[in-house]
């Protein structure tokens, strides 16, 4: 039904600013009678992070940036959801406008800025919807003007972990300068070292596994350190890959292409998925991946699978194409499966990672 009524408000949507838009969902969506998620097919369940989750089409941070929509965006079919990023102090974020639609390219551009209400206005709306079931994490990051970032994580952290199922540590946001320096080795392994301690001193009925999430636009040699850090500290994971500040030469929107910001959608795809067939090669196993970055169809959330992602994400293409979308991603999915033989995508894991890496798809 939901897809139903995006196809016939998308119009609407699409002719106002991308923000108002934006909110005008969120308000929507707030607004929808609870309702339990479509059933899924058993073979399209994921073990990790010791969850147990229902599909494997998560919704990427930055949509449900203030933590209100979660349980309307699980009753959508998402297997899992990431609300944030969340900073520790109320901030306003960039100037307006800060988010570009590139339509012809299936992209968008955003310089948010990680605008938040902050942290006590976020905890309060997850403690609201603690008992209730589904797989809901949140994005932390740092306030602008902190004087100390490291400590920024470590508070966000604290009094989240206890609430949720994941936390991710969001380093790779470009609209935030510096932030993306975090991904630094030093720096990194602090921030890792301080939100896991933060965990396990959390009270809460839940203990949040605690992800990373890292730039597309990192040099090999930078993420052989990230990974060593991840698996030196033993998180429980890493999402690939956060908005891109590169500028694929195929954009057709060459004017709003100038715009400052993170690109993301279609032209993120290829760029994103080598890096997380890359961070595969290197993780090898010891820890499970999040694909995200231009997946818009079920073929693209096939690719990640195989390019070493357990789980995949998506944000621009929801944009596009509407919540009708999961469905379509996930009887893909189990069409590959049975292509394949298999009855799980666990055996599809990382199958054609190095090829991907070496630009073979
Ligand atoms: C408007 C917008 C806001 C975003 N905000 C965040 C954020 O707060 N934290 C974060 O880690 N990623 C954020 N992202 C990045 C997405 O989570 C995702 O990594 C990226 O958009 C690539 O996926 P996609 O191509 O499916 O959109 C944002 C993306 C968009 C488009």
């Amino acid at each position: 039904m939901i897809a139903g009524l995006f196809s016939l408000v998308r119009p609407l949507l699409h002719a106002v600013d991308p923000e108002r838009a934006h909110d005008l969902t969120i308000r929507s969506l707030a607004l929808l009678p609870p309702a339990p998620p479509p059933r899924d097919d058993g073979r399209l369940a994921v073990e990790a992070f010791g969850r147990r989750f229902p599909n494997p089409v998560g919704l990427a941070a930055g949509f449900d940036k203030q933590c209100e929509v979660p349980d309307a965006l699980l009753s959508l079919g998402f297997g899992f959801v990431e609300c944030g990023g969340v900073v520790p102090r109320p901030q306003a974020g960039n100037p307006r406008p800060r988010v570009f639609r590139l339509a012809r390219d299936g992209a968008i551009i955003n310089r948010y800025g990680l605008n938040s209400d902050g942290l006590a206005a976020a905890r309060a709306r997850l403690e609201r919807r603690a008992g209730r079931p589904g797989i809901v994490g949140v994005n932390i990051g740092a306030n602008k003007d902190s004087p100390d970032r490291i400590a920024d994580y470590e508070t966000c952290a604290a009094a989240l972990s206890g609430l949720v199922d994941f936390v991710t540590v969001n380093v790779s946001s470009p609209n935030t300068p510096g932030l993306r320096d975090l991904q630094g080795e030093a720096f990194l392994d602090a921030i890792l070292a301080r939100c896991i301690d933060a965990r396990e001193k959390a009270s809460g009925a839940k203990r949040a596994a605690i992800l990373l999430k890292i730039a597309p636009d990192l040099s090999l040699e930078s993420l052989d350190a990230i990974v060593a850090t991840a698996l030196q500290r033993q998180i429980d994971g890493l999402i690939v890959s956060n908005t891109t500040v590169s500028r694929p030469e195929t954009l057709k929107e060459r004017a709003l292409a100038r715009e400052a910001g993170g690109l993301s959608g279609a032209p993120l795809f290829r760029l994103s998925t080598r890096t997380l067939a890359e961070t595969s090669l290197r993780v090898a196993g010891r820890m499970p991946l999040i694909g995200v970055g231009g997946v818009d169809s079920g073929e693209a959330a096939w690719a990640k699978i195989r390019a070493g992602a357990s789980l995949i994400q998506l944000y621009s293409a929801l944009v596009y194409r509407g919540p009708a979308l999961i469905a379509a991603i996930k009887g893909r999915l189990l069409a590959e499966m049975e292509a394949a033989g298999l009855n799980s995508l666990a055996p599809a894991v990382g199958r054609d990672a190095a090829a991907i890496a070496r630009g073979e798809f």
